[in-house]
């Protein structure tokens, strides 16, 4: 089934020029397409609007803090299966905890600083391309 889904390439990979690396391994899936891409200084109002679920929860404001740190790329990928596809290729949450071959098994080591956010199911990710690119909606 074609998706779409929104990709943000947190200040972590942007810092360590790493987003090349990872945009590299989206690209080279078979039939997956990037058809919006750009490196943001994002705000705080927007970003209140990704994480409103996680309002309240102890990580809140040490991810909002790092994700105002820098500059974030922000894309969307469309193609087969993409949501699920894309959180495959990062791995889960917690870097240590994803196996090697994955983005955050491969380049990460702590959970606030895993590199990447990648929508999990068709309403997040059409509600999440509304706040990054509304002209996209
Ligand atoms: S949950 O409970 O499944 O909804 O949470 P999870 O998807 O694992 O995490 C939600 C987002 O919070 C980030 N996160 C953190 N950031 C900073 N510090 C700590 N300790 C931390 N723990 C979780 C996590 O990377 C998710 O952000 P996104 O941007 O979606 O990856």
């Amino acid at each position: 089934m074609s998706q779409r889904t929104l990709v943000l390439l947190k200040p972590d990979a942007v810092r360590r020029g790493l987003i090349g690396e990872i945009i590299g391994r989206i690209e080279r899936k078979a039939d997956w397409t990037i058809t919006a891409l750009e490196l943001r200084k994002l705000d705080r109002a927007t970003l209140e609007a990704h994480y409103a679920e996680h309002v309240g929860r102890p990580f809140y404001e040490p991810l909002m803090e790092f994700m105002l740190s820098g500059p974030v790329a922000v894309l969307v990928v469309e193609g087969e299966s993409v949501i699920a596809g894309v959180r495959a290729l990062a791995g889960p949450t917690d870097p240590i905890a994803a196996a090697p071959g994955s983005i955050r098994g491969d380049f990460g080591t702590i959970v606030r600083e895993n590199l990447i956010h990648a929508s999990d199911s068709e309403e997040s990710a059409e509600r999440e391309i509304k706040i990054f690119y509304p002209g996209l909606a």
